[in-house]
């Protein structure tokens, strides 16, 4: 007996309801009784759930009847308000302050505090400002099934709080809906969801406090890199991004069908741009670049922005001196228009100064053979002359320095066919890599060969048939010039400014391998 006691004493609730009527009979006595008080507790149970929700859904509809009864209007003997952005209010404070205002956007935040006061973070792409309604506002029956992300007008008077962010708020004194959203939002966007989740729905998420705040930056950040071109006398060219030449090796081409012709996705437009200086002297791009990358780290992209220039009449020096002039000239504006939002998001940015420490590449590989940086680290073999230097351990290195660092001097048979050799050593190239501590590579440079003899030389070393490249090798025989330029990955550089990990994350819709979508 004592047997079949504890033969059915873990029987749960759950098993004993999926039982027939014939198998609860086979239990012991006591065990039955047991069972059967716990499951009419449970029903018991159900049944009181079961009827304070419906309770609960009937006042719900109630509410919602009665908020239908509810109106609100526009109050016409009221001051007629300023139609402004939350930008216009936090430049100037003072000219806001007490006005009444309307503004549109989308509800950031939304939450009721009892029946009659609710508070209401807007968004309006510009900033963001808590509104306050009271009473009536917040008891229509748009008001009790608003929810996040719905679009909204909001008429009131701004005024000053200390406890609001910005210390600005909105006492409101008429809403509308423009357009609603669903419950939904909730569920697709939670702090947990998994970074594919989120990249799924990066749609959603850039309208985010800090997702937002960063493409808000990358645009101020183009912007300055602009600025920093037009004041220095630049002018921007556009070349094409569909191609039929390779600049920077066959591994990393997007292919595709250009009507019957075969073509390429532009790895670099900076052939282009060589072309271009006979024309219009100093110029820049800023346009994708494209790179079918089968690295999958947090600075490669399938498609991303390039600036670069190019410069005629110049020395390896003066281009050293230029790259320097503009990423030092760049962080310079950007933290004059917008240092408090990049500090918010990067209080650690180390802001460069110069110059930047010089390496020539034979001595990058002494570094790493001294420090313990090793080309395999598993099997601690120490790096050659002639090694490339993977992604690891030149962020190593990068971040044991702990500053900008000019990489200079390739060798001829790691780079692009382009590059000038050295005068005095022709093995060498005169390039250069500008290494930034957490980020890595963010520019890459070089002179370019300008003799006609020296770049035929170049492509047939390299195998490459000089027919497609006509126009290139022809800047060579109408006037030539020494010259030089680099380019550089936005998205890198936004990365150290902006402390941001991933190059993704400073992306509208990133492109990398495995995502095409949205
Ligand atoms: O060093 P790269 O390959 O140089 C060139 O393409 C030259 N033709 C540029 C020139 O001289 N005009 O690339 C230059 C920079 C890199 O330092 C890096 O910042 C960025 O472009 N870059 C990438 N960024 C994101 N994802 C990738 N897959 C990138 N490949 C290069």
């Amino acid at each position: 007996m004592e047997q079949i006691e504890q033969g059915t004493s873990n029987i749960s609730l759950d098993d004993y309801l999926k039982m027939s009527e014939e198998e609860r009979q086979q239990l012991p006595k006591t065990r039955l009784k047991k069972l059967q008080r716990q499951a009419a507790l449970a029903e018991r149970k159900a049944a009181r759930a079961a009827e304070l929700a419906a309770n609960a859904a009937t006042e719900q509809r109630e509410r919602l009847e009665e908020a239908r009864q509810v109106r609100i209007e526009l109050d016409s003997s009221l001051p007629k308000p300023l139609i402004c952005k939350l930008r216009d209010i936090f430049a100037s404070p003072e000219k806001f302050v007490d006005q009444r205002v309307c503004l549109a956007g989308w509800v950031h935040h939304w939450r009721m505090d009892g029946k009659r006061l609710a508070f209401l973070e807007l968004r309006d792409g510009t900033g963001f400002m808590q509104c306050v309604l009271s009473n009536e506002l917040c008891m229509t029956y748009d008001a009790l099934t608003l929810c996040r992300e719905a679009s909204v007008r909001v008429w009131g008077t701004v005024r000053h709080d200390a406890r609001a962010k910005g210390g600005l708020e909105l006492h409101a004194d008429f809403w509308e809906l423009v357009a609603p959203s669903t419950p939904e939002i909730e569920m697709v966007l939670t702090h947990e969801s998994n970074p594919d989740i989120l990249l799924n729905n990066r749609h959603l998420v850039i309208r985010g406090r800090r997702t937002s705040t960063t493409l808000r930056l990358r645009s101020l950040i183009t912007q300055c890199f602009r600025e920093h071109y037009f004041q220095r006398g630049y002018v921007e060219l556009a070349p094409p991004t569909i191609v039929n030449t390779m600049c920077e090796g066959g591994s990393t081409l997007f292919k595709l069908d250009y009507f019957g012709i075969n073509a390429y996705l532009t790895q670099s437009s900076q052939m282009y741009l060589e072309s271009g200086i006979p024309a219009v002297g100093d110029c820049f791009c800023v346009l994708p670049s494209y790179r079918a990358e089968l690295s999958d780290t947090r600075r490669h992209l399938a498609e991303f922005h390039h600036i670069e220039a190019e410069m005629p009449f110049i020395t390896f020096a003066d281009l050293l001196d230029a790259i320097e002039d503009l990423v030092c000239d760049v962080i310079a504006r950007v933290l004059a228009k917008a240092g408090d939002l990049v500090r918010d998001l990067n209080p650690e940015l180390v802001v460069p100064r110069r110059p930047f420490r010089r390496l020539t590449y034979a001595d990058a590989i002494a570094y790493c053979r001294e420090h313990e940086i090793y080309k395999d680290e598993e099997q601690k073999i120490h790096f050659e002359y002639g090694d490339d230097i993977p992604e690891r351990p030149e962020r190593l290195m990068t971040d044991q320095i702990g500053e900008p660092i000019f990489l200079t001097h390739f060798p001829v048979s790691m780079k692009a066919f382009y590059m000038q050799p050295c005068t005095d050593q022709p093995d060498l190239t005169e390039s250069v890599d500008l290494l930034m501590p957490g980020v890595g590579e963010i520019v890459g440079g070089s002179m370019r060969i300008w003799r006609y003899k020296q770049l035929m030389d170049a492509y047939a070393r390299e195998q490459i048939d000089p027919k497609p490249y006509y126009w290139y090798t022809d800047q060579r025989k109408f006037g030539s010039c020494p010259h030089g330029g680099y380019g550089l990955g936005l998205e890198r550089f936004c990365c150290y400014v902006l402390g941001v990990r991933h190059v993704r994350e400073v992306c509208l819709y990133p492109r990398y391998r495995g995502r095409i979508s949205p």
